[in-house]
C-alpha cells in the first residue's frame, strides 16, 4: 500500500538512493545535534495542517533500499515521540543510533536540508487528556523515553494542571542525560520560555537524573531508589499516593513493566484517552 516507485531505475543504478525522493509526506531537516555516539536529536519542518497534543508520537522514517527484484522502495517507518511542544513551528525528535538498526543506522546520517518521511497522524497515551486532575505529576523516563517529556515540559498545560512537576531520567551513562539536562536548564534561562511558561511555573520542575553504569551525583535505577524510599527523601516529597499523584511513564519495556507494577502498588490506576485515570505508559522507540 505504501510502496513508492523510486526516482532512479534499479536496473541502471543499483546503489541505494541516498536522498529521499520527493514524497507526499516529506519534511525537511532543519537541525541535527549528536549528543553521544548513541544518541542524537533533530528538527524537521512541520506540515502546516498537522495538529498534535504534547506527548504524542508519529511514524517517521526514510525510504528503504531498492528491492533488486521489484526495483521498488518501501518506506521504513518507526514510531517516534514528538519531543517538541504542540505550539512549536517545527517538530523535534530524539533518537538512539543502532549501528545495525534498519532505520537508525541510516537516520543517524541525516543532515540539514535532507528530507525524511513523516506521516502526519499523531497518536499516543502520554497526554494530559488521559489523566484525571491531581496535584503532582511524575514523568518517569529511561534513555530516549525522555522525548515525550521534552514536549510536555514545554507545554503550558503541564503547569496549569499541576503544582509540582517531577521528572526522573535514568540512563546508563552521564552523557546520555545531557539532552534532558540541557533542555531543562535552557527552559529556566530562555527568555521566551520564561515568558511563555512563567517563572513561577518553571520553579515547579524537579529534575531527578540517575545513572546506572557510570559515576554521577545520583546512581541507581529510579525503581530501586523509589523502593528504598531514597528518591522521595532526596526530593523531600511524600511517597506516591493516588489522591494527589499522577504519572506518565516512557522507557524500555522492562522498566515500564516494573514501574507500572509499582504505581499499581501505590494505588494508581492506568488511564487511557477513552478512560482517564491516574497514570499512563508508553514504550520508548527502539530500532
Ligand atoms: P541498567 O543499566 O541497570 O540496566 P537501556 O539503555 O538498556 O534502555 O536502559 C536505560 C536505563 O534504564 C539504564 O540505566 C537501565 O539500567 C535502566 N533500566 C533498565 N531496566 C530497568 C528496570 N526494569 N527498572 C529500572 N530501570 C531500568
Amino acid at each position: 500500500m505504501n510502496e513508492i516507485t523510486p526516482v532512479t531505475d534499479a536496473a541502471t543504478n543499483a546503489e541505494p538512493v541516498k536522498a529521499v525522493p520527493t514524497l507526499p509526506d516529506a519534511q525537511t531537516v532543519t537541525a541535527v545535534k549528536h549528543w553521544t555516539d548513541k544518541l542524537f536529536s533533530f528538527r524537521v519542518t512541520r506540515p502546516a495542517s498537522m495538529r498534535f497534543r504534547s506527548g504524542e508520537f508519529v511514524m517517521i522514517g526514510l525510504m528503504g533500499d531498492v528491492n533488486p527484484k521489484t526495483g521498488k522502495q518501501k518506506p521504513l517507518l518507526r514510531a517516534y515521540s514528538i519531543a517538541s511542544p504542540s505550539w512549536d513551528d517545527e517538530l523535534e525528535f530524539y533518537s538512539i543510533k543502532v549501528q545495525d538498526g534498519p532505520l537508525t543506522s541510516k537516520l543517524q546520517h541525516i543532515q540539514v536540508g535532507d528530507e525524511i518521511i513523516l506521516r502526519p497522524k499523531p497518536v499516543g497515551t502520554l497526554v494530559h487528556d488521559a489523566l484525571i486532575p491531581g496535584k503532582r505529576i511524575w514523568f518517569f523516563a529511561t534513555g530516549t523515553g525522555f522525548a515525550p517529556f521534552a514536549s510536555l515540559l514545554r507545554d503550558p498545560q503541564t503547569y496549569e494542571d499541576y503544582d509540582e512537576v517531577i521528572i526522573t531520567h535514568t540512563c546508563r551513562t552521564a552523557g546520555e542525560l545531557t539532552y534532558g539536562a540541557e533542555l531543562i536548564e535552557n527552559l529556566k534561562q530562555d527568555e521566551m520560555m520564561i515568558e511563555l511558561l512563567g517563572e513561577e511555573n518553571l520553579n515547579k520542575i524537579r529534575y531527578y537524573p540517575t545513572t546506572t553504569r557510570e559515576e554521577s551525583p545520583k546512581m541507581g535505577r529510579i525503581t530501586d531508589l523509589m523502593r528504598s524510599g531514597e528518591a522521595f527523601t532526596d526530593l523531600g516529597v511524600d511517597p506516591i499516593n493516588p489522591d494527589s499523584d499522577r504519572a506518565m511513564v516512557c522507557g524500555n519495556l522492562a522498566f515500564n513493566l516494573e514501574i507500572k507494577d509499582m504505581l499499581e502498588g501505590y494505588g494508581l490506576e492506568e488511564g487511557a484517552n477513552s478512560k482517564p485515570a491516574q497514570y499512563v505508559v508508553e514504550k520508548a522507540f527502539l530500532d
